[in-house]
């Protein structure tokens, strides 16, 4: 046994899509894992124990993980656990993360996301496990004021939706909660675009009903599950006037957590720091579009139409921090977040259920 496997990590939302990339990650590296969900946006396996995408993650591990179904704010169920495991750090995923949906229920992000953490953090103080690895997100930016944006820029003031805000309000509970006593360790991962699959084909994203992000609804339109794309807007100022963001690949944001729990679990790192994880450079919709037909050589049919509410014209990172302080950088191209994406679908048209 190594050392990292005496090393128990507590993984919320562990069934989602970055949640499963990054326990592969994990059990790959050598950590033991203890994963929740509650299943809001996963599918349970055929037993009704394990999700499906987490058995495949056994599978391309060749390695167990232990797996919970439990909701994050059923507080009991999840002190039960700390009580019955010894953990060395929490990753934490769980979230709901539709961004219209978010503005027709806030208050059920606000309760799920915020009031989640709160309990899972408390629960951790109980139990005396000071070290989290927070899943964030670029939107808690907003309107970008430069670009590439750095982890410097001001946070949360033009967030455009009750989601991006509940990313924001926990990063602010997570710095108090750093400061009010010694012995925290915090790790902000806010992500840009996450897309892609893991190069197996065997599990990727798999969102209920129909998607709201550019990459799934393509490779749907690519499948045959949805008839065209609708590209918001191409009146933005950008290279070909469609929107520009910083797309990066599910395996390298998978690899970038396990640099986090890496640089958590050091006697050196302490308090609270944010890190952006993307590959520094932007893609406009069209390019991605082309980029998808040339990889997979599928015709992706598109219409343009009006713009939608809360969209930037362009956001992509400045990436020099998690390389200089993680050691980590983004390796795989947009050719290949394409080829994986197509893969999975291709493989899984109708995602964890075939
Ligand atoms: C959104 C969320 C972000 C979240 C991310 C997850 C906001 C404002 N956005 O980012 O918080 O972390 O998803 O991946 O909070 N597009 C189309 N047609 C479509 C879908 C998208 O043209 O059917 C365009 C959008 O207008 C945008 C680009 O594609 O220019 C990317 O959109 P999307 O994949 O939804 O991601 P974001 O809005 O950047």
């Amino acid at each position: 046994m190594n050392d990292n496997e005496k090393t128990e990590i507590f993984v919320t939302g562990g069934a989602g899509y970055v949640g499963s990339h990054s326990i592969l990650e994990l059990l790959k590296n050598g950590y033991s894992v203890v994963a929740v969900d509650n299943f809001s946006n996963s599918k349970p396996g055929k037993d009704q124990t394990m999700p499906e995408s987490l058995k495949r993650v056994q599978c391309l591990a060749g390695k167990e993980l232990t797996f919970y179904e439990v909701d994050l704010l059923n507080k009991d169920s999840l002190k039960q656990i700390f009580q019955k495991h010894t953990f060395s750090c929490v990753v934490h995923f769980a979230a709901l993360k539709a961004v219209g949906e978010s503005c027709r229920v806030p208050l059920d992000y606000y309760r799920n996301n915020v009031g989640g953490s709160v309990n899972l953090l408390e629960v951790m103080q109980e139990f005396n496990v000071k070290r989290i690895v927070f899943s964030s997100s670029a939107t808690v930016y907003g309107v970008p004021l430069y670009l590439p944006i750095d982890e410097t820029h001001p946070v949360g003031s033009t967030c455009t939706n009750p989601y991006g805000r509940t990313k924001y309000f926990i990063e602010e509970i997570l710095k108090d909660v750093s400061k009010s006593e010694k012995g925290w360790s915090v790790i902000l991962l806010r992500y840009f675009n996450p897309v892609g699959a893991h190069e197996s084909g065997i599990i990727g994203e798999d969102p209920h009903g129909v998607p709201n992000n550019l990459m799934p609804y393509i490779s749907q339109v690519a499948v045959g599950r949805l008839k065209e794309l609708m590209v918001f807007g191409n009146d933005y100022d950008t290279v070909d006037g469609t929107g520009v963001r910083d797309f990066i690949h599910v395996m390298d944001l998978a690899e970038g957590h396990v640099s986090a729990v890496k640089e958590i679990l050091t006697a050196e790192f302490k308090g609270c720091t944010a890190y952006n994880l993307g590959t520094g450079k932007g893609y406009s919709v069209l390019e991605v579009i082309k980029a998808f037909e040339d990889a997979c050589s599928v015709k992706i049919p598109y219409i343009i139409v009006d713009r939608r509410d809360g969209d930037v014209d362009s956001i992509y990172a400045d990436v020099s921090l998690a390389e200089k302080c993680l050691g980590w950088k983004s390796k795989r191209s947009l050719k290949q977040m394409c080829e994986d994406t197509w893969r999975w679908q291709s493989k899984n048209p109708i995602g964890f259920r075939t």
